[in-house]
């Protein structure tokens, strides 16, 4: 099963997506049957991760043309665009989903139709494309990004940039497991990632899936474990790459940090959707989350009810710090001055 997939029912269509907030406990789909159940799917993290999240806007855009009930051509278009909206405000910082979203509603503009059901079948058929390229752009980046490991190495990774982060295959682990399978010995250090454990819940379930050797280590483990020699090399993935920063689940800043201190190799893998032309650091909005997801876990008090808190999501890694950037068109190396020149600017 895929992270996310269009299913044709009797009346309107439906997206399925494995419910990511009950792993590893429990595998589940849910099905997804109006924008807002999407909305609410996205918003709580069901379905998470920046490809995935690219997938999620175009389908969502797809549902939205499959469940406007009016015969006005106008008016659809209309709740198109309010739908189209709704589903970009839910998570700010990947731009995959603003992305998925727009991709679909200017294939539809574009079709210049004025009939519904031509426009339903074309954003359809939108949605499944960029599901179907995220698919063949992750396997590109994983064999492009799998060169730059050795048989031998240990290999720190934060969140989760694996199959469950995008349609299929992932990005940071899919650059891992393509390793494995060139014949390289790979293990793997998963760090929790604070608060919602997607490294912890995700990452090491998938790898363990895989049966490639993995270690869960608390966020705070991941410098001592540097200056101890025991890491080779960090891969994430990313949420959004501007010409001067990787935005990446909070905490990629630190390590990053740490592996410049260290000499250790700095890797982000992320298709070309993921880069912003457009901005720069400072432009971009960094989603702030729930106070309760640091105060409490599983109705369990972790702080003082009332406790103030500081959630970012994501934070901004200074491009300096990266060693390379790994996507389905290769390895771009931003120490070199023209590195950003070979990033499609539409
Ligand atoms: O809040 P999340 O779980 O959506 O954050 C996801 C990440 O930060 C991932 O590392 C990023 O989206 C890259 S996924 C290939």
């Amino acid at each position: 099963m895929r992270t996310i997939e269009w299913k044709n029912d009797m009346k309107n269509g439906t997206i399925t997506l494995i419910d990511q907030t009950l792993l590893p406990g429990e595998y589940k789909i849910i099905e997804c049957k109006t924008v807002s159940a999407l909305c609410e799917a996205i918003a709580s993290l069901r379905i998470r991760g920046a490809p995935a999240l690219g997938a999620a806007g175009g389908y969502g855009v797809a549902l939205a043309a499959h469940t406007s009930t009016t015969t006005s051509f106008e008016q659809f278009m209309r709740d198109l665009h309010v739908a189209a909206e709704t589903i970009k405000q839910t998570r700010p910082t990947a731009i995959n989903l603003a992305w998925g979203v727009d991709r679909v509603i200017a294939a539809v503009r574009e079709s210049s139709t004025s009939r519904i059901d031509e426009a339903r079948r074309i954003a359809l058929c939108e949605a499944v494309a960029i599901a179907e390229e995220d698919v063949q752009r992750n396997k590109r980046l994983s064999r492009h990004g799998a060169a730059l490991f050795e048989d031998g190495d240990t290999v720190l990774t934060h969140c989760n940039a694996g199959r469950l982060a995008c349609v299929d295959v992932g990005t940071a682990i899919g650059v891992i497991r393509a390793a494995v399978e060139a014949g390289k010995e790979i293990s793997v250090i998963s760090c929790e990632t604070r608060p919602l454990n997607q490294g912890s819940r995700i990452t090491t379930w998938e790898l363990m899936q895989d049966k490639i050797p993995v270690t869960l280590i608390a966020d705070s483990a991941a410098g001592s474990m540097m200056r101890e020699g025991l890491i080779d090399k960090v891969i994430v993935g990313a949420d959004r790459i501007t010409r001067d920063a990787v935005f990446n689940k909070i905490g990629t800043y630190t390590h990053s940090v740490l592996a410049k201190e260290h000499d250790i190799p700095f890797y982000v893998a992320a298709p070309i959707s993921t880069f912003d032309p457009a901005r720069l650091e400072h432009d971009v909005v960094i989603e702030e989350r729930d106070p309760d997801e640091l105060r409490r876990i599983n109705g369990v008090m972790l702080a003082p009810a009332g406790a103030v808190v500081y959630n970012p999501a994501f934070d901004a890694t200074p491009i300096r710090n990266v060693t390379a950037v790994i996507t389905e068109d290769g390895v771009m190396y931003p120490a070199q001055p023209d590195w950003w020149s070979r990033i499609p600017t539409s």
